[in-house]
């Protein structure tokens, strides 16, 4: 059977919804006060989960200090207290959704894991609010 753990980190992060190919009015009408021009910030919560084999000499699926390593170095760093929009490349054309930030967490820490390990990204945006990739 396979045995699924998880690691869990936050992340403070500016963002601005808008489709650049859609006029202002129809930006405010879809997105709303995620369309303010000036940013606005979110808390988020990531949550990786990783599935695989317990390792019969360790006793682990993964040693969770090389996980925790690998958010804090591909996620934690490059968007943590930064505006998701202007300062990650992967969000230049790209409009930062949770559900879009999930996808990119998860093909970021995906090419850096081992093929016999599968991961799902849990991405908190609000409280209430939180999306899955893959779903
Ligand atoms: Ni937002």
């Amino acid at each position: 059977m396979k045995t699924a753990v998880y690691r869990r980190a936050t992340f403070n992060a500016a963002h601005r919804l808008y489709n650049p190919k859609w006029d202002n009015v129809t930006n405010d009408k879809i997105f709303g006060l995620c369309n303010n021009p000036n940013y606005h910030g979110h808390n988020y919560i990531l949550i990786v989960k990783l599935i695989g084999d317990i390792d019969p000499e360790t006793g682990y699926v993964i040693d969770l200090k090389i996980l925790k390593d690998l958010i804090k170095e591909e996620v934690i760093e490059p968007f943590d207290h930064n505006n998701l929009n202007l300062d990650v490349p992967e969000f230049k054309n790209l409009n930062p959704t949770a559900e879009n930030i999930a996808k990119v967490i998860y093909e970021k820490l995906r090419s850096r894991l081992e093929t016999k390990y599968d991961i799902q990204i849990r991405l908190y945006e609000t409280e209430n609010n939180f999306v899955e990739y893959p779903g």
